[in-house]
């Protein structure tokens, strides 16, 4: 099967591509683009760019349209794995008409044509794939933009590492909530990792999956939890990372006895690894796996999402 066989190799996806780098802060601002799969990249982006401590601001956006602050002397990063993604293709072509430095990353489609037209920067990615199962590909060719070389290299030893423990832990994990919808809670540092957790679920899993983010999850979602008629029907699992702020730290632990007082057992887990980028892989992968065994145990084939392709079709 295509997609065992893609998330089996996912670590070696993890290369440096020799490529002319970008100094963040030589721009006025940064937005990154794309949309699902491909989308997800910008979101991984941005946090880590904000960690290693970037003075300018970052964007990750999803739909048609640029905000209008967003003018010359921005950076622009449109990412489409397919390159025919039509918002992220109408981004682009708004970020070239505001005179925007433009970098566009795909497989090939109409965003490396407007890039071959428009004379922009065109990283190209391995074709072939389906776009989420593309994930390291498009990660490591953003992070070479950035000169996050050996962050890359550290990765792809720490996933080939780990792999055999990440697939045991993920089949637990995955016996323990199937039958149950995933509620994923994430944290300022693993939010990114939870809406992937989720778009996961959602196209490996063929699964409903959702996610909220402390600490604005102790403003709402946790009242939710008062009717056991809706609570019941889910099974929650809480990401958080050690250089989470000590105040999101308690409201975890808090989260947890919360949750132990109304007799639920939240899978509460940590990426493991000596660096942020380390740990927060290690969560991704370990949730393409949750999802692929999922899909098992539903008995779907992780790959092919078909409502996707029809709304796409709709749309020409
Ligand atoms: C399908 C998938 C989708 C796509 C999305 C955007 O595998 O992951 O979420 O990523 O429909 O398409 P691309 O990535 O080609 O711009």
């Amino acid at each position: 099967m295509k997609a065992q066989e893609w998330i089996e190799r996912l670590p070696e996806q993890f290369v440096v591509y020799e490529i002319t780098t970008i100094s963040p802060n030589d721009y006025r601002g940064i937005v990154f683009t794309g949309m699902g799969g491909s989308g997800i990249v910008g979101d991984v982006l941005k946090l880590f760019l904000e960690k290693d401590g970037v003075r300018v601001p970052v964007l990750s956006l999803r739909g048609y349209e640029l905000p209008p602050y967003v003018r010359e002397g921005w950076l622009l990063v449109a990412i489409s794995y397919s390159g025919n993604t039509e918002e992220t293709l109408s981004v682009a072509d708004e970020g070239i008409k505001r005179g925007l430095k433009v970098v566009c990353v795909s497989s090939g489609g109409k965003l490396r044509e407007v890039a071959q037209r428009e004379g922009l920067d065109f990283v190209e990615v391995p074709s072939n794939y389906a776009p989420r199962y593309a994930f390291g590909f498009m990660l490591s060719a953003v992070m070479s933009l950035f000169g996050k070389k050996d962050p890359i290299e550290r990765i792809r030893k720490h996933l080939e590492e780990s792999k055999g423990e990440i697939k045991e832990t993920a089949y637990r994990i995955a016996q323990v909530v199937q039958n149950y919808i995933p509620i994923v809670y994430g944290t300022p540092l693993t939010e990114p990792i939870a809406f992937r957790w989720k778009t996961q679920v959602n196209e490996n899993s063929k699964t409903l999956c959702y996610t909220a983010t402390l600490p604005e999850l102790h403003h709402n979602e946790v009242v939710g939890l008062d009717n056991p008629i809706t609570r019941n029907l889910c099974h929650f699992i809480i990401l958080w990372d050690p250089e989470d702020h000590p105040r999101v730290k308690r409201r975890v632990q808090i989260t947890e006895e919360l949750f132990k007082e109304l007799g639920l057992a939240p899978i509460v887990l940590q990426g493991k690894g000596d660096t942020l980028e380390e740990r927060l892989l290690y969560l991704a992968y370990l949730e393409d796996w949750v999802s692929f065994y999922l899909a098992e145990f539903y008995g779907y084939d992780p790959l092919p999402v078909k409502v996707i392709d029809r709304i796409k079709e709709a749309l020409n």
